[in-house]
């Protein structure tokens, strides 16, 4: 009503306003969305949990707004490395029982994680739709986080691959053993097979020793070298530390419960892999995972 009422002078203002907020909104950045870090690995066991939800804890403690997501779905355990008991889990959100936001849980340090669920068949092989109906339910958590990082289960599963295609950045987590190894190079092909922009960064867990973690990263650099002509990046190696499985034990993760240990100290220079803090893509994660699936 009063811009219609013809005020001269006021017009004018108006049309000044109107140029001021677009200068405004050109000057703003777009709307932001987290970072995403894939973990994942060929052969079960190598120590992804582990990673993850230490790595997701260390960056809370940084002052990050962090979020775990276990999609292990069915066979999770991030809760039981961080001694929660969620209520909800991704098979809640995916059957719209629950909100995403309503299925978090804090931990240490104001870390979130969503949980995958135990023994739950209907996250063990979704359909394309149901997970379409999953990661359109995960999106609005993007604009909620500054991190967010995803724990997977071993090998590649439909969620996984679609995962790959749509992160930015991986976090491949290996063993020295030649069948890890192997496995661990069978994922990375088929990552860059799905999504040849990807950033990659490979962590020999369990190792006794560094010339045994050297000795796995030269094969694996090697392999891929030849085979692919490309490699990815070593971001660290963690040593087999009993501080681990006592961690695992206790419920406390290791970062928190025995920060000194060597498997921790390994860990927190992981957790600052300078790709995590450019971890993000042009369109949200969970966008391009829908249309990863189609
Ligand atoms: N650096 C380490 N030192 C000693 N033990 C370790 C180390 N890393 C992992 N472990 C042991 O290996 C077990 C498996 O680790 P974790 O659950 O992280 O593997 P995962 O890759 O997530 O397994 P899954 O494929 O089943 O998801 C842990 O419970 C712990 O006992
Ligand atoms: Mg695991």
């Amino acid at each position: 009503m009063i811009d219609t009422m013809g005020l001269g002078g006021l017009g004018r203002f108006g049309a000044y306003r109107r140029l001021l907020g677009l200068t405004r909104r050109l000057e703003e950045p777009e709307q932001e969305t987290a970072r995403v870090l894939c973990v994942a690995s060929g052969k079960g066991g190598t120590g992804k949990s582990i990673l993850a939800s230490n790595l997701a804890l260390l960056r809370a403690r940084q002052g990050e707004r962090v979020l775990l997501v276990d999609f292990d779905a069915g066979l999770a355990n991030a809760h039981l490395l961080l001694g929660l008991a969620p209520e909800y889990d991704l098979s809640h959100v995916m059957q719209g029982q629950v909100s995403a936001s309503e299925a978090l849980v804090e931990g240490p340090h104001g870390l979130k994680l969503l949980s995958g669920g135990v023994g739950r068949h209907v996250l063990a092989n979704p359909t394309r739709r149901e997970l379409d109906r999953l990661f359109k339910a995960l999106r609005p958590l993007e604009g909620s986080f500054d991190l967010i990082v995803v724990d997977h289960g071993a090998g590649l599963g439909y969620a996984t691959v679609t995962h790959l295609a749509a992160t930015s950045t991986l976090l491949l987590v290996t063993n020295h053993e030649v069948t890890a190894l192997s496995d661990s190079y069978a994922l990375y092909k088929r990552a860059h097979l799905v999504n040849p922009h990807i950033t990659v960064g490979l962590v020999v867990n369990r190792v006794p020793d560094e010339p045994a973690a050297t000795s796995a990263w030269e094969r694996f650099r090697g392999a891929s070298q030849r085979f692919l002509g490309h490699s990815p990046e070593l971001v660290g190696w963690v040593p087999v530390d009993p501080a681990v499985v006592r961690s695992v034990e206790r419920r406390v993760p290791v970062a928190v419960g025995e920060p000194e240990s060597p498997a921790a100290r390994a860990i927190l220079s992981i957790a600052r892999w300078g790709s995590i803090d450019h971890a993000r893509s042009a369109r949200p994660f969970f966008e391009r995972a829908r249309s990863a699936l189609r």
